[in-house]
């Protein structure tokens, strides 16, 4: 990651399928059967480090049919090659890294508290051995472009992908980062073009 030269942390909506203002101002959604307001990321008060590290999030690609998610708690939000974007980061013996591998797009979705117990069931157990809606209640729907996140969500951020890249240990400045990969299971990072955002 090092070579990138991006600021994080900016998270503003850019969104040229809709009718945007282009500078992250609220617009009304076009598209039926969501209930959610699409926003401008303007309007999105929280804390965007609070997001990411405390409340985590769902990290998941595939359609209605084929899909699966995985709990995250590493992420980004930023502003790069004149998008706004997310990175992800996903260790390749993940099952749901296969679904971003296959698809061209993934969602990330923010949930409160209550739905923590969720969040914890869809980190500690993989889509291999159980079907995470059935177990945690949460309810997959399609965005208007087919790609699923979940009803009870409060936050949804749909993207598009647009780059990857491995975590290459040699670049790794800090000694205390090559701890967290004794497996040396290399973080694959996502970034995605965030091209619609709903909120509840
Ligand atoms: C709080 C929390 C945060 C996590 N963050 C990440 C992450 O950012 N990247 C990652 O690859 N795995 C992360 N994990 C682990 C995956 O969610 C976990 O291995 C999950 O079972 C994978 O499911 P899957 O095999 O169905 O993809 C996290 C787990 C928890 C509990």
């Amino acid at each position: 990651m090092g070579d990138l030269n991006y600021c994080v942390v900016v998270f503003f909506l850019y969104n040229k399928n809709k009718i945007s203002d282009k500078k992250g101002d609220q617009v009304k959604t076009q598209q039926k059967g969501l209930r959610k307001v699409d926003i401008g990321c303007k309007s999105i008060t929280d804390n965007v480090f609070r997001l990411i590290s405390n409340d985590c999030f769902l990290f998941t690609a595939g359609n209605l049919k084929k899909w699966n998610t995985m709990t995250a708690g590493w992420g980004e939000f930023g502003y790069l090659w004149n998008k706004y974007i997310v990175t992800g980061f996903v260790r390749p013996q993940r099952y749901t890294y296969r679904f971003i591998e296959k698809n061209k797009y993934f969602t990330f979705c923010f949930f409160e508290k209550k739905y923590e117990k969720a969040l914890l069931f869809c980190g500690e157990h993989s889509g291999r051995d159980y079907d995470k809606a059935k177990k945690t209640g949460l309810t997959p729907v399609p965005t208007k472009l087919g790609n699923v996140y979940f009803k009870e969500a409060c936050l949804v951020i749909e993207c598009r992908k647009i780059y990857y890249q491995d975590l290459d240990p040699k670049k790794f400045l800090d000694r205390s980062i090559k701890a967290l990969y004794r497996k040396h299971d290399y973080h694959r990072m996502y970034i995605g073009e965030i091209i619609n955002c709903y909120m509840k």
